[in-house]
């Protein structure tokens, strides 16, 4: 069975990365989120799926802060982060690391700056400290001495390498990824898949949000699964709770199936 929305995904005590209480966000007469509320547990791969255009990405940019809800709180690691001034939303932000689709990498840039450039913005070190940094974190995402390689070189799984490597550079302890695997073939798919991970292994204590179209990653990855539709949360739970539930529109996304409440295939 899925959990409600609303109710609490743990057992246990702990405090959420994320959590999200009746958030309402409306653009033009457009009511994109209404009424989400969500907990995503520290340490756990969340998934959070749901038809194009429901609002999964809007939801990715309420948790960073560069979209606010018109009602509602957001809390990030249990601080109430709703109205609060752009500073509070700085400092979050450096405990978070984004990875877009295409890698948003600088092809002016060789690969160790492209991952060297959000340390610079916020850390003052040494060069021979940054360099040592970049080192360790191409090391980490498997791309040891690509420090001097040129971007427009790099295959596609090498580009999501360095946008990983990028996204972790100021050790952050939540992932977000906005469809990582999206428009890639299915041997990338699966490379990025299994970056996922071993970062999640790599990385003690790191959570990820990954948004995904693809419901065999979904099913394979995700710790839980957060389904998105119609602004709510219709359901959440294990990938093996939403295999064994028989509401029809999970069911339809589980199969991808043509035919359904849902009018039309999600996955
Ligand atoms: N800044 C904005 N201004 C106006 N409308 C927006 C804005 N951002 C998103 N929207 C609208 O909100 C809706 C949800 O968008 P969102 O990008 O979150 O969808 P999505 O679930 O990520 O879809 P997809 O799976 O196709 O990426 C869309 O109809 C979109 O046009
Ligand atoms: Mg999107």
């Amino acid at each position: 069975m899925a959990i409600p929305p609303g109710q609490s995904q743990s057992k246990t005590h702990t405090i959420p990365v994320v959590c999200f209480k009746n958030v309402r966000k409306t653009f033009g007469n457009q009511q994109v989120l209404r009424g989400l509320s969500f907990e995503l547990q520290p340490g756990e791969i969340s998934f959070i799926i749901g038809r194009s255009g429901e609002g999964k990405s809007v939801t990715i940019k309420h948790i960073i802060g560069v979209l606010h809800p018109d009602v509602g709180e957001i809390f990030i690691n249990g601080e109430l982060l709703t109205r609060a001034p752009e500073t509070s939303w700085i400092r979050a932000r450096k405990n978070m690391g984004l990875l877009f689709q295409d890698g948003a990498l600088f092809d002016s840039m060789t690969v160790g700056e492209n991952v060297a450039f959000p340390i610079r913005e916020f850390e003052q070190l040494t060069p021979k400290e940054l360099s040592l940094r970049v080192e360790s974190l191409l090391d980490l995402v498997g791309l040891p001495g690509y420090g001097l390689a040129r971007v427009p070189d790099l295959s596609i799984g090498e580009r999501k390498r360095v946008g990983l490597a990028r996204a972790l550079s100021l050790n952050p302890s939540l992932l977000l990824y906005d469809e990582p695997t999206t428009g890639m073939d299915p041997l990338i798919s699966e490379l990025i898949d299994s970056l996922i991970l071993e970062m999640q292994k790599k990385i003690p204590g790191l959570s990820s949000v990954v948004i995904s179209h693809d419901i065999q990653s979904v099913l394979r990855l995700a710790d839980r699964i957060f389904f998105l539709h119609e602004g709510k949360m219709y359901a959440t739970g294990t990938p093996t709770e939403f295999r064994a539930n028989t509401d029809p529109i999970i069911q339809q996304f589980i199969t991808g199936s043509l035919k359904g409440p849902l009018g039309q295939p999600i996955a």
